[in-house]
């Protein structure tokens, strides 16, 4: 079992180039296949998430060519058959294929996705959204069969703003008859990413990044080329580190507007941050004023952001607070955070953290990707050595970790 391993203390100084977004490379590998031709996507991270992909189109009989960051997708052999469970459940974007195949072929079978536990997530919305496009869904066991004699746009509310419905509405919808409208729609950029993928290839959806998108429906959907957007999450993460840790640390190849909610917590909290059109300079200040975070839908503070900004809080004096609602599960780093030394305590869905302390090294675990990071800075900050142990879920959505942070100065191994 493979362990990343931090010597703490190190500042952190050098430029750190941002990868291609993971959840929207996740959603655009899934989306590649409703053109029956070649589609390109280039920028596409190089995590497990997107071998796992990879993995499932070559399954489906897609023809698949990868060059560093840049994929060629050809879908015009592939046949649509049952995607089974050993495949779907490596990643919870594996139910974007629902959308995919059943706006293609108006059918998919496959096995309910996996991911990370960090809620109950249901897939209902997506699956009355299908309903409302006039398929039929069947489920036996864990496995969904949805089909349509034919997909009709209709007008559908999303009762919570959720990324993967909005997402699988938009690919079930593009080759539908008629028009569809997705009322309370997500509006996080990876959406928008999403939409103009698809708009590239001959799909008409406006109003994405807003909350009701319009897509009408055409039938055929042709060869594009694509670029996959910078990964605000990722991007966040080491904007957190350089406020850790920084001593001029670059975040390079970023967009700016999409990371506004935690650089105004930073400035905040009085980190030192220089802005440029596509990159941050961040040094660590000598004292950090505690905050409030309470996650939100974009553009409010991000979820997958919520665990990381917690090593950070640590280091504030004074209180801090922060209520996740997005997912019920979010806090289960808080025990190793506790285990290096920080107080905080959990309420339901708040935390309380009162700073600052100082973070010893020890062995953790990576519940999950975002508890994974949120480790990774706590060890990054902390005296002496922290060993995360379940390292596969940081390794799922930070493209080369290791070797980003070993370049601007961290001490840290895969072992
Ligand atoms: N929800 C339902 N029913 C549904 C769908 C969602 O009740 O049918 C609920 C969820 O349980 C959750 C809320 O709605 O409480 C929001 O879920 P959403 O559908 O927006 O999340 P998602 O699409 O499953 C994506 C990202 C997550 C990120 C969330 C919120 C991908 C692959 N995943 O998940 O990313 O936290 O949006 O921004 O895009 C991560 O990268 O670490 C991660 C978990």
């Amino acid at each position: 079992m493979q362990k990343i391993k931090i010597q703490g203390g190190n500042t952190l100084t050098g430029t750190i180039n941002i990868s291609g977004a993971k959840n929207s490379a996740v959603a655009l590998i899934p989306a590649a296949i409703l053109c029956d031709e070649t589609a390109t996507i280039f920028n596409v991270p190089n995590i497990s998430d997107t071998a796992a992909l990879n993995e499932i189109l070559v399954y489906l009989g897609a023809d698949v060519k990868r060059d560093g960051e840049t994929m060629i997708i050809d879908s015009s052999k592939i046949t649509n058959k049952e995607i089974p469970e050993g495949i779907s459940k490596k990643l919870r974007a594996s139910y974007y294929f629902m959308g995919a195949l059943l706006g293609k072929y108006k059918k998919v079978e496959m096995y309910f996705p996996g991911g990370c536990s960090i809620g109950e997530r249901p897939i209902n919305l997506h699956l009355k959204a299908f309903e409302m496009l006039g398929a039929t869904v069947k489920s036996e066991s864990n496995k969904y069969i949805v089909e349509a004699d034919e997909l009709i746009g209709t007008e559908i509310y999303l009762d919570i703003a959720s990324v993967g419905a909005t997402i699988n509405i938009m690919l079930a919808a593009a080759k539908a008859k008629g028009t569809t409208i997705i009322d309370n729609a997500a509006k996080e950029p990876e959406i928008v990413n999403v939409a103009t993928f698809l708009n590239n290839m001959g799909a008409k959806i406006t109003g994405a990044g807003t909350s009701e998108i319009k897509i009408v429906g055409v039938e055929k959907l042709k060869k594009c080329m694509h670029e996959v957007i910078p990964d605000r999450i990722e991007a966040g993460t080491y904007i957190i580190a350089g406020a850790l840790m920084g001593e001029k640390l670059k975040i390079n190849n970023v967009i700016p507007e999409h990371v506004d909610s935690l650089i105004s917590k930073l400035k905040e909290m009085g980190v030192k941050i220089i802005e440029g059109t596509d990159y941050f300079i961040i040094t660590k200040s000598e004292k950090l004023k505690p905050t409030n975070i309470k996650t939100l839908v974009y553009p409010g503070f991000p979820t997958d952001l919520q665990q990381p900004i917690t090593t950070l809080l640590t280091q504030c004096s004074g209180t801090s607070k922060v209520q996740e609602t997005i997912w019920e599960n979010r806090f289960q780093n808080i025990e190793y955070l506790n285990k290096m030394g920080s107080n905080i305590k959990v309420n339901g869905d708040k935390a309380t953290i009162v700073g600052p302390t100082k973070l010893t090294g020890c062995e953790v675990r990576a519940t999950d990707l975002r508890a994974g990071a949120c480790l990774v800075l706590a060890g990054l900050a902390a005296e002496g050595t922290t060993t995360i142990e379940n390292v596969e879920h940081i390794l799922r959505g930070y493209e080369q970790i290791i070797q980003k942070l070993t370049n601007v100065g961290a001490k840290i191994e895969l072992v």
